[in-house]
Order: C-alpha cells, then structure tokens, then sequence
C-alpha cells in the first residue's frame, strides 16, 4: 500500500509539471490567473510564465495541532507509526544520550516539518538517511530535509540528542507540579509525562490524537534495571551495562511512555485472563491489595470487553505521591497502592489508553470513565444501593463548589480538577440511570470495541450512547458536561 501511494504522487507532480510547460508555451505573457474551476486548474494558472515551478507544493507542517488548551503541542503534516527510542542513561550524572528513530507518513507535501523537545542538546538529523538542517525554535525542533517529502510518503527521521533531564512545569498544574524525568527519593529515575511532558524527554509529535507503536532499549549500569511499556524483549549484558529493549506493540499516545530505571525486582503472576508482571523497589513490602489485581480485570473484561494490550502491571516509585496509568505499566506512589487506586488505573487501560481523547479538553473521557470504575468495584462489595447512595450525597456535597469545574469544560490551568473526575463519573451515572443497565453497558462496550486503538472526542461517545439507546441525549450531555450547576440524577 505505501509503495503505490509514492507512485501516485509521483505521476500527479510529472502532470502538473507538463502541464505547467504547455501553458507557458501558449501564455508566455499572462501572470495573472484566469477564473478556474478546479485547484489542479489554478496550481497551473496561477505560477508566472517566468518562473520555475516547484515540483511539489511543498509547504512547512504546521509546529502546532490547535489542540483547544494547550497551544504549541503537536505538530501537522505528518502521522507518526512508531517510535525507536534509544538511550544510554547515566543515572549518576542525571544525563540521556539517545537516538530517537520516528517513522511517519507525510499527510501534505513538507518542505519542512516539526517535533516537539525542551532542553537537551541536539547533535544530528537525518531523514532518510541524509543530514538535514535544524533550529531549535523554544520548545520546537524545525526539521529542514534536503528534499521535499510528498504527501503519503513514509518518511524515517532520527535525531541524536544528548544533554540532562530537566524538571518540566506543565500548565495543567498551573506551574505547581515538576513531571518529566524525575528521580525518585531511593535513586530510582522515573518518567511521569501527563499530559505533555514527553517533549521533556525526547523528540515527539507530543499530543494525544498522534498515536504510535514503541520500541526502547535502555542502556543502564548493570546495578539498577530498566522498565519500560509493553513486553520485554531481550536483555544483552556488556561490561558495566546492561541493554534492555521493551517492545509496545499496539498504538500509543506519547503522553503514555514511560521509563523506569532503578533497584527493581519484577513479580510475575499468570494465573489470571492476563500475564502480571509488577516492578517493585528492592525490600517494598507489597500490599495485599495488589492481589485483587485478577478480580478487578475479569470485572472489567466482562463489563467491557478484551484486556487492550498483552500483559499488565503497577510500578511502585519511592518518591512519587500520586498514580498514573501509563501503558500497560502504571506507575503507583508507595501510599497508593490499594483497591480504589488499582481500579482507576487499571480502568484507564481501556478509557484513555486504548481509546485515548484527540484532544486536552476532553479529558472526562478518561478520568470520568476511571472513577466511574470505581463506583463499579464498590458496587461489586457493597450493593447498587450503596453507589446511589454515595453519588447523591457527593452532588449535595459538591455543587456550587467552582473547584470541580463541569467535566466537558476543564480549565487549562487545572487540567485535572475534581470536577473531571467525580463529576465526569456522575455523567456515566446519569446515563446509566436515563437509559437504563442494559443499553448503558452496550453503550460501553460498543464504544471501547469502536475505537480502541484509535482516538475520540465527546461527540463520538454522545453517538455511541444514542445509537444504542435509540434516543436523543444532546440534552441530558449537555447539562451534565457543561452546565456550572449539577442536574439532579434522573430517578432511574
Ligand atoms: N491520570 C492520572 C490519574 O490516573 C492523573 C495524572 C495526570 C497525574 N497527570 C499526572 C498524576 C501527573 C501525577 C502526575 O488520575
Ligand atoms: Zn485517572
């Protein structure tokens, strides 16, 4: 298929060109475009008999993705497959040296295209194989290749980089919170990007709507481990070091990579409907709690559908107080590691990291779905009664309260307020009790086998949810996802 998309490309440019010739020839004196009908017409009509016409109308990508929240994350112009991330960590020295290989699909003509990176020093690009020219522009690399890249060509840069990781602020914490690549309190290094701190760490297209298939390998002194997403590949063993390679072979949205490095020892489990293999730090005394882990992927895959990816786990960081559901690898604070916690990450595996929100603003549809979750396990011990019970209460509790923002409209300075998780959880709530237990959980499992390994806006899930219910539910969205005052649950 890619090959032929080439070919295509180029016959259209051998067209133009021929074109472009013999309208010289009959027109030497016109410059001015007569009125045309079709772009191909006005491409043609509208170059000046006296100069060169380019070959392609190869512009630049453009160093932003009009993301509604944040601007400058993503780049256009191109669609990244997959990510080769190579790197040599000195965790002494807090410093990367990595090369980073990008496969991508040119989706324009590019004269010139983008990556996202802060810090570090960059010492070579090539694409294709050629050097090609660079400036670092803020938190964009601009990327010059030595010759045009056609629409619907596949593409290969790698850029060689080097230089210490630095704490990076991202304005969803507005400034408050350093992510990025950390250190933990026990020596271990540590990688926390959410949302967009993965150009803090290497050269990305770093916005969720580009999803990408990766492959790391981790040079590290032979005293620590190194963890990453997806399956462990091969582990060669040099003097001094050792090269871990880790392959995630289904999509992934950049903000989901992670990278741990550290005194770790791995404990497997297969006796459950998915291979556990979870990284402690050396003499953590592991929770009981950790042993649900089974229980609560058979709730999920009953209720929603196949565990997304081929294996999970948590990874405990000493140093870290929170928890983040990085792909197919959670990363837990040592406080953290207990049920409710377990069922939220573990939820995101499908809401979030399989079907992954195209855009910031839509991040109820991650943390909305985990806490709903939530309700789920509890309801699992304690009851529907119970859950009712809880979400009528935490209403009363919590509205007028402008900390818990509606859950469709977060703020950009507060990206992860309450008001995305417990509210977005009362959206799935309200559904479930207007449309009832059966089309709500068709609903869920429609939408997840929809778009899993793709990505969503609100509008997709709104669809999936009227399609199944066969009813119209713009009024009960919009007042639960936008509205500053919570709506009173439907009576079910
Ligand atoms: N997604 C996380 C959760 O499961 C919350 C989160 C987002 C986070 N970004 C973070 C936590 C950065 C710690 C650091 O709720
Ligand atoms: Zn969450």
């Amino acid at each position: 298929m890619r090959k032929p998309l080439v070919l295509v490309g180029l016959v259209v440019i051998a067209l133009v060109v021929a074109a472009c010739t013999s309208a010289d020839d009959a027109a030497p004196t016109t410059t001015q475009p007569t009125t045309t009908t079709s772009s191909t017409t006005t491409a043609t009509t509208t170059v000046p008999a006296t100069t060169t016409t380019p070959v392609a109308q190869a512009r630049p990508g453009a160093a932003d993705l009009g993301d509604s929240l944040y601007a400058g994350i993503g780049n256009g112009g191109y669609d990244v497959a997959h990510y080769d991330l190579n790197l040599v960590i000195e965790p002494d020295s807090d410093s990367i040296a990595g090369i980073v290989t990008i496969e991508a699909t040119a989706t324009q003509a590019l004269s010139r295209f983008n990556l996202d990176l802060i810090g570090f020093e960059v010492e070579r690009v090539t694409v294709d194989g050629d050097q090609a020219e660079f400036t670092r522009d803020d938190a964009e690399l601009v990327i010059t290749p030595n010759r045009d890249l056609a629409s619907g060509s596949v593409f290969t840069t790698e850029i060689k980089y080097s230089g210490t990781h630095e704490p990076f602020r991202p304005e969803a914490f507005n400034g408050t919170e350093t992510i990025g690549w950390t250190d933990g309190s026990d020596g271990t290094e540590y990688v926390i990007s959410e949302p967009d701190a993965s150009r803090s760490w290497f050269p990305v297209n770093d916005h969720p709507s580009d999803k990408a298939t990766f492959t790391f390998s981790l040079t590290v002194p032979n005293d620590v481990i190194a963890i990453a997403n997806g399956t462990n590949t091969s582990v060669v063993t040099d003097i001094g070091s050792d090269t871990w390679q880790w392959s995630m072979d289904e999509p992934m949205a950049p903000y989901l990579a992670t990278v741990i490095v550290g005194d770790y020892e791995i404990l497997t489990d297969d006796t459950g409907p998915v291979p556990i293999r979870n990284a402690f730090p050396a003499g953590y005394r592991v929770p009981s709690d950790v042993d649900l882990t089974n229980d609560i992927m058979d709730m999920f895959i009953e209720l929603i559908g196949p565990y997304p990816f081929d294996e999970y786990g948590i990874a405990v960081v000493r140093g870290f107080g929170f928890a983040l559901e990085n792909q197919s690898l959670s990363v837990f604070g040592p406080e953290l590691v207990f049920a409710d916690v377990i069922v939220h990450e573990l939820a995101h595996q499908w809401f979030g990291n399989a079907v992954t929100p195209a855009d910031w603003g839509d991040i109820w549809l991650n943390e909305g779905f985990a806490t709903y979750a939530e309700f789920l396990w509890t309801e699992r011990q304690f009851g529907r009664d119970f859950i009712e019970t809880q979400f009528r209460d935490i209403r009363n509790a919590i509205n007028g309260n402008a900390n818990f923002s509606p859950p469709g409209s977060p703020p950009a300075n507060a990206l992860f307020n309450g008001g995305v998780y417990i509210r977005g959880a009362m959206v799935l709530h309200a559904l479930r009790l207007e449309v009832g237990d059966d089309a709500f959980f068709e609903t869920l499992q429609t939408y997840y086998q929809r778009h899993r390994n793709g990505t969503v806006r609100t509008a997709d899930f709104i669809a999936v949810a009227e399609e199944v219910s066969g009813g119209q539910l713009d009024d009960l969205f919009d007042a639960w996802l936008y509205e500053d005052d919570i709506p009173e649950f439907p009576s079910g």
